[in-house]
């Protein structure tokens, strides 16, 4: 029988499109660059999907729970249970969010000129990684790098690749392997268990400590049960145990599966000193540790969240409307990476664009074009992102031109992802019409967020 969302609206929040002509003029005045628009000035917003999600009636009922104490908060005890539950981990550090686990555990696990290896290792994770230190390696299999490929675990690792750096390197000048679920750049793209299993065995074999970044591990979970065999009747629960029994701990940005609008975690399976550092790590940089930086609301709020966030009802509604929005565009022509990943559909811009060069931002115009036809905000994943090389200076080239359109958890129904298809196949039949971009104001670090461009003559 076919579903619908297994949810109904009890508050909703008003959204409206401005004139063409007002869009015209926000994104001049954004320098072309939709992270300096106002978001009151974008209809529907697909920049992210961290944070930026509705929350249940539950969970703001248990905002209202919130114990403020400083130290000991009951709400701090309520989400080691959720963890103890669907992770299986005994030890919990609450974070302000996942970067604020990044930068209290990397630290102890990094000595100097060590490498980090990941299937791909997310923007704050790699700075976090360089500010202690480490060097951050890569090693996804080359399979996700084609759009056309339809591999169902386009997140796995290369293990051939890797094991090949680790004897080359030298295993101690590893620090740890860092299993990114779901490989947020490349596509939101599973991992599948199969793989987690080696690359921990692969750990196992050398001695090397195997870590998780896990901020989509319920959606990661999903596409197991739904696509990896011998998974078909396990639980979501259950598969969540065993993704986690590869690892020995992990950092999570709870603003996405952890369904909340603000927080993180750090999760320690069972090495009790780690956590004891871990613990005294944290407090001159997030607080005390039964609330790190977190109100004791928000803990509440997160409590809740990660046991709504794994509900199969909930998954199937989540990775079907992005499936939804995925379908409608290729059915339309519009190339994007396939099969649909967890969080977000990633339109393939290089294909789209073939006649703008990288150093000109494909992506980024076709972001701009998106926000000027339609009011939808994406964001561009590829070499406007990516940056110079730190030595040469020199523009480089990413492997992939993506715009990625991000689908908020909860938040937005299928008319709003028809609006967004509607525009984007729309754009595509004037594709070749639309001119790269140039910068007027180029930062020095970090430039995604607020530079400026405008189109080439
Ligand atoms: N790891 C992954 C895989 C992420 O996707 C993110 C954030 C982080 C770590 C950092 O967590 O934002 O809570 O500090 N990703 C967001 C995004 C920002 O838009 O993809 P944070």
């Amino acid at each position: 029988m076919r579903k619908a969302e297994p949810f109904r609206i009890k508050m909703v929040e008003p959204i409206r499109l401005i004139s063409r002509e007002e869009r015209e003029k926000a994104l001049t005045a954004a320098g072309y660059n939709p992270f300096s628009l106002k978001a009151e000035d974008v209809y529907i917003d697909l920049l992210t999907d961290s944070g930026t999600g509705a929350m249940s009636d539950n969970q703001w009922a248990g905002l209202m729970l919130g114990d403020e104490s400083y130290a000991g908060s009951r709400n701090f005890f309520n989400l080691s249970q959720s963890v103890k539950d669907i992770i299986g981990y005994n030890y919990t550090i609450p974070t302000h969010q996942g970067r604020g686990a990044e930068q209290v555990l990397f630290p102890l696990l990094i000595k100097k000129g060590q490498y980090i290896l990941g299937n791909m290792h997310f923007d704050t994770t790699k700075a976090h990684i360089e500010i202690s230190g480490g060097r951050a390696v890569n090693f996804v299999t080359e399979k996700a790098f084609d759009t056309t490929t339809g591999y169902d675990f386009k997140g796995d690792f290369d293990l051939e690749k890797m094991e090949a750096f680790i004897q080359d390197k030298g295993v101690e000048n590893i620090a740890f392997i860092l299993i990114t679920i779901t490989c947020n750049s490349v596509g939101g793209q599973p991992v599948s268990m199969q793989n987690m299993r080696a690359v921990s065995q692969l750990g196992k074999k050398y001695g090397i400590r195997v870590f998780m970044d896990a901020a989509r591990f319920a959606e990661n979970a999903y596409f197991i049960k739904r696509r990896e065999k011998g998974y078909e009747n396990k639980s979501i629960v259950e598969i969540i145990h065993e993704e986690f029994s590869y690892t020995e701990g992990f950092t999570m940005s709870a603003k996405k599966d952890g369904l909340v609008n603000i927080g993180g975690l750090i999760g320690i399976k069972d090495d009790e000193a780690l956590y004891t550092q871990a613990r005294s790590a944290l407090v001159p940089l997030e607080g005390f540790p039964t609330y790190g930086g977190l109100a004791g609301r928000d803990m509440e709020a997160l409590a809740r969240g990660l046991r709504e966030g794994v509900d199969e009802a909930y998954l199937a509604y989540r990775i079907g409307q992005v499936e939804y929005l995925g379908q409608r565009l290729l059915d339309g022509g519009v190339p994007i990476q396939t099969p649909t990943g967890g969080h977000a559909v990633f339109v393939d811009a290089k294909k789209m664009l073939p006649h703008i060069p990288a150093y000109q931002f494909p992506a980024q115009v076709l972001a701009n074009e998106l926000y000027l036809e339609a009011g939808v905000r994406g964001v561009e994943i590829g070499s406007f992102l990516l940056g110079r090389d730190p030595e040469t200076g020199e523009q480089c080239e990413s492997p992939l031109e993506l715009l990625r359109l991000t689908i908020p958890r909860r938040t937005y129904t299928n008319n709003h992802m028809d609006v967004v298809a509607d525009a984007l196949i729309a754009i595509r039949e004037r594709a070749h019409t639309l001119k790269g971009l140039e910068f007027t104001y180029e930062p020095q670090i970090l430039r995604h967020f607020t530079a400026r461009l405008k189109p080439v003559e």
